[in-house]
This record gives C-alpha cells, sequence and structure tokens, in this order.
C-alpha cells in the first residue's frame, strides 16, 4: 500500500484502497459485481423538463448503465436563480463551516466509494485501478480545498497601517460560478471545479459531461447529504450548447470554471465576450500536446515502463497523457524495440476485470476520430506496434493501442485523446531543436524528461514553456497539494488545480479601511 503523505498542518491525502490484497480486493469485487445490475438516474437539481436519456456503457453499448434527464434553458435559468438567491448566505457563513461540509463530504464519498467506482467503470469505462484512483483524487480535492478554506477564509488578511489606520483584507465568493467539466475525470475534476468555488463562498451550478452525468449526480447527492444546501450546489445535467451555452450567456453567472477541449474553451469565451452583465473570471483547463524526451543516459527499463503508462493508462484519455515520444537517435532502435515488447503485454477488454489494462474510449464519436487519425498515420507514418483487439470488444468502443514513428511533431495538427503513441527520432546536440518544436505547438500542460544529466535537466525546466515537467518518472497522476496541475499557452489560464493558488481565484477581494 501506498503510505498516507502528510501535508500542510496535518492533512492526510487519501490512502486508496490496495487492489494487490487479496482480502481488500475479493470483497470489493463481489460487491462491484453486485452493484453491475443497478439502474442509475441523474436529473437536474430541483426537477428537469428536458428529455431523458440513456446512458450505455462504452465497453458494452447493449447495456444501459442508467438514464439522465437533460435540463433546458428555462431549468438553467430557474437554478441560476435560486442560486444566486441563496449564494450570500452561504459566503457569510464563513470558511470553517464551509470546510467542514467539504470535509464531511470527502468522508460520504469513502463511505460510498464502492458506487462511485463501479459508476466511473460502467458509465466512462475506466479501468478499477483508475476509478480507485479517480476516487482517491476526488477525496483529496475536496479535503485539500477545505483546508484551503480554513486558512484563507477565516480571519481577515491585516494589512500595514503606516498612518496609524487599521487595513484588513476579506475575501469572498463573486456569486453564481458555473462549474463545466469533462468525460475523463467523471468524478475527480467535476468534484475539483465544484468544491473549489463552493470552498470559496460561490453557489454552484455543476453541468457535467453529457456523457457522465450519473457519477457527478451521485456527487451532487453526498454534497447535499453532507450538508450543503440544494440551491448552492445544483446539478444541470445536458448538452454543451444548451446547459453549457445558456449558463455562460446568463448575466447572474459570476464566473466560469472549465475543463475540456481546447476548441471549446475558445467558444466559452466568445460567449463571455458578447454577453450583458459584468466582466467575470474564465478559469479554463485545456488540452495538451505532450512529449516525453528521451536521451542516451536514460535507463531503457524504467523508459519502457514510464512510456507504457504515460500513453496507454486509462486508454489515452487523460489531459497529461503522453502523445509524442522524442528518442535520441542513437539509442532508439533498441529503446522502441523494448517498448513495443511491453505493449505487447497490454491487455485490453472489459474496464471490470482487473487483469484489463486498456479500456475502451469514450464513445463513437471518439472512436471514429481515432481510427480516422490511425489510417492517416498508415499512410503517412511507420507502423512500430499495435495491440489486436479480442473478440470480447465488439460491442465496446475500442481502438488498437498503437505506436507509429513520424518525422515531426508538426505532422500533428492538433491533440489526439486516445491510446495512440507517436515517435520522433531527435539527433544528439538537438536538444534545442526538440524544446523549439514542443514550444511552437502552442500547447503547455505536460512535458517527460528521462535523463542523468543535470545540465540537460535544467535547460529543458529553463526553455520548456509547460505547466508539469515529470523527471524519469511517467506523466500522468498529479497528486493533489504535491503536484498542483495546469497548463499555459493552448492548455488554459492556470490557475493550478490542486495548487495554493487556486481557491483564491475564486474570490472577490474587499479591503477595509479604518481610522482610529
Ligand atoms: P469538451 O470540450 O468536448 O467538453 C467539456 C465540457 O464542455 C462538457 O461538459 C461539454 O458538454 C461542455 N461544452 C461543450 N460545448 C460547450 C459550449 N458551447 N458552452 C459551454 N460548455 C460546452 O471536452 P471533453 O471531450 O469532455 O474532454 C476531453 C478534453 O478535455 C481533452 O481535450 C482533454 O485534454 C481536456 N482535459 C483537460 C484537462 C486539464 O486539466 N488540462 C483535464 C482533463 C481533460
Ligand atoms: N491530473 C490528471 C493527471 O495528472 C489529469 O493525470
Amino acid at each position: 500500500p501506498l503510505p498516507n503523505a502528510i501535508f500542510g498542518k496535518g492533512r492526510l491525502n487519501s490512502a486508496g484502497v490496495d487492489l494487490s490484497d487479496p482480502l481488500v480486493r475479493d470483497p470489493l469485487m463481489k460487491q462491484l459485481a453486485k452493484l453491475e445490475a443497478k439502474a442509475w438516474t441523474a436529473a437536474p437539481t430541483g426537477g428537469g423538463s428536458g428529455k431523458e436519456v440513456s446512458v450505455l456503457s462504452p465497453f458494452d453499448t447493449n447495456v444501459e448503465v442508467g438514464k439522465a434527464i437533460w435540463a433546458n434553458e428555462a431549468d438553467v435559468d430557474r437554478m441560476v436563480r435560486t442560486a444566486h438567491a441563496a449564494q450570500v448566505a452561504w459566503d457569510q457563513l464563513g470558511g470553517l463551516a464551509r470546510a467542514d461540509c467539504l470535509d464531511r463530504t470527502a468522508d460520504l464519498f469513502e463511505q460510498h466509494r464502492e458506487e462511485l467506482f463501479s459508476l466511473c467503470i460502467r458509465e466512462a469505462g475506466k479501468s478499477t485501478i483508475d476509478a480507485v484512483l479517480e476516487v482517491r483524487e476526488a477525496v483529496d480535492f475536496l479535503r485539500f480545498y477545505a483546508s484551503e478554506a480554513r486558512r484563507q477564509f477565516t480571519s481577515p488578511l491585516q494589512l500595514p497601517g503606516p498612518t496609524g489606520e487599521q487595513n484588513e483584507l476579506r475575501l469572498h465568493g463573486r456569486g453564481v460560478f458555473a462549474a463545466i467539466s469533462p468525460w475523463n475525470f467523471p468524478l475527480a475534476i467535476f468534484t475539483g471545479l465544484v468544491s473549489a468555488p463552493l470552498a470559496a463562498g460561490n453557489a454552484v451550478i455543476a453541468k457535467p459531461a453529457g456523457q457522465t452525468p450519473l457519477v457527478a449526480s451521485l456527487a451532487i447527492k453526498l454534497m447535499h447529504q453532507a450538508g450543503i444546501p440544494k440551491e448552492v450546489v445544483q446539478l444541470a445535467p445536458g448538452s454543451g450548447s444548451v446547459v453549457g451555452g445558456t449558463l455562460t450567456a446568463h448575466p447572474l453567472i459570476a464566473g466560469v470554471v472549465f475543463t475540456g477541449s481546447t476548441e471549446t474553451a475558445r467558444m466559452i469565451n466568445r460567449t463571455l465576450a458578447d454577453r450583458d452583465g459584468p466582466i467575470i473570471p474564465f478559469i479554463a483547463e485545456t488540452g495538451g500536446q505532450n512529449a516525453m524526451i528521451v536521451d542516451s543516459s536514460a535507463l531503457p527499463e524504467q523508459v519502457t515502463r514510464d512510456v507504457i503508462s504515460s500513453a496507454f493508462q486509462s486508454a489515452g484519455q487523460r489531459c497529461s497523457a503522453l502523445r509524442v515520444l522524442f528518442v535520441q537517435d542513437d539509442v532508439a532502435d533498441s529503446m522502441l524495440e523494448m517498448i513495443a515488447g511491453a505493449m505487447k503485454a497490454l491487455t485490453v477488454g472489459d474496464p471490470a476485470d482487473l487483469r484489463t489494462d486498456v479500456g475502451p474510449v469514450i464513445d463513437e464519436g471518439a472512436r471514429a476520430a481515432l481510427q480516422a487519425h490511425l489510417d492517416d498515420l498508415k499512410a503517412k507514418g511507420r507502423l512500430l506496434a499495435e495491440i489486436e483487439l479480442p473478440a470480447s470488444t465488439g460491442n465496446g468502443h475500442f481502438i488498437k493501442p498503437s505506436m507509429y514513428e513520424i518525422s515531426s511533431l508538426a505532422e500533428l495538427d492538433r491533440e489526439h485523446f486516445g491510446p495512440v503513441l507517436h515517435v520522433v527520432r531527435w539527433k544528439s546536440g538537438k536538444l534545442d531543436k526538440v524544446i523549439e518544436a514542443i514550444n511552437a505547438t502552442g500547447y503547455g500542460l505536460t512535458l517527460g524528461l528521462q535523463s542523468r544529466i543535470d545540465t540537460t535537466r535544467q535547460y529543458v525546466e529553463a526553455n520548456a514553456r509547460v505547466g508539469n515537467l515529470y523527471v524519469n518518472r511517467n506523466q500522468i497522476g498529479a497528486v493533489v497539494e504535491s503536484q498542483p496541475f495546469g497548463g499555459e499557452g493552448l492548455s488554459g489560464t492556470g490557475p493550478k488545480a490542486g495548487g495554493p493558488h487556486y481557491v483564491a481565484r475564486f474570490a472577490t477581494e474587499r479591503v477595509t479601511c479604518i481610522d482610529t
């Protein structure tokens, strides 16, 4: 088991679940098997009048995981207005009471973890280990943002009063935040985007991705059970255009926090520019074109292990995932042979099966786009390895996990969000050109470096425009508070999720000056 790390003033990150211990694993797998029969539901908080949709398993589209009622424009308007009316009382409750609500939510997430695991596996196609990590990260966000509410929202900051006056700075919630989240971390990112503005004293309308309303619905129910008023945090399941569009255009929205694609972030920016009402903050975490640089001092076994997990864990559907492996040409052949060999050991299939390494991609749209990219690579690139799909994947959204060599990073026009690894060789002495190519993409999320040479690391640190640099390890799985996460440029606005500047960005600052 991973030891609990001690953070801040004694806060513990969640210990997760040790799946290698049969006394823990076997009862858990039995509970998960029982939950496979459960039919889940989601609906807008306070009721919805939009259409009802079936939520199908990405592993087997003959299986309905549950049903969701979508919100329409009128539902969204009602939710924003009730949230607006409730927000001031939530803000005035103060940081301590809000933190207690978030801590109780974290406890409830842990008590209901089997249901949350089951939903992540069945609704989002997460592998069991990814589902465990997902709940763990959600719990960590809740407890960390609770600790931030206690740290920054409890008493005013005393400022200098050189002429004898008393100056105090207080943080307050801004109003109603729209929290718009993606399907790829349907619980962890969803919870992070909702709990940070709540911690800062805002009401929140939570819009989950259209593909994953069910786990989001359970999360919101647990928040209500933990004592957060139903008006203060509300679920608005539905489409990006109707729910997302109505929310972001609404004049009573006081801020938008978003994680998703760079294209959607641009659309939201346009909506915000055209809306009536105040000028409001937009916090966006978006896509990446993430590279790993391997030089001839790197340890081949370590590179192999880290490339496999960075590129193929979560079926490559992490914003942090490795997309382009830069290998120094004098070690490339042997290194790529090892990676191709390790790929052969990957098991593709049912995410509920503990032996599965790579599950499905989220939906037919994602599968078709990735397949078109693979077809294109077949013509343009050199196939280095691909994993055949077993018959059990026939009813799901699967593509063959693949590795292709291409001639340059510039050949990739955009992020390809799935288990496809691209390889580019680089010549010794040309590290500056590699960094130039990475910076030229305009994205700046994660970068891996495998090198034992200090001056190489220092050069990369100084010149690569990326938010998270990982040296001699994989480049996924940022830990809340230890590795605050987020990018720059086309990858997002910051501040970093799980970092010390995050919660305060959801607040407005007010200063009182008292002449004594
Ligand atoms: P997406 O952009 O398609 O959707 C994200 C959310 O935006 C969904 O809830 C969607 O319904 C909503 N939306 C769509 N159109 C909208 C509109 N016009 N107005 C308002 N909201 C709208 O992204 P996705 O496919 O759900 O997620 C995958 C993407 O997210 C990838 O690009 C990935 O890199 C990125 N991502 C980034 C991070 C990060 O921390 N940087 C983390 C996870 C995922
Ligand atoms: N925070 C997630 C990771 O680091 C996206 O993989």
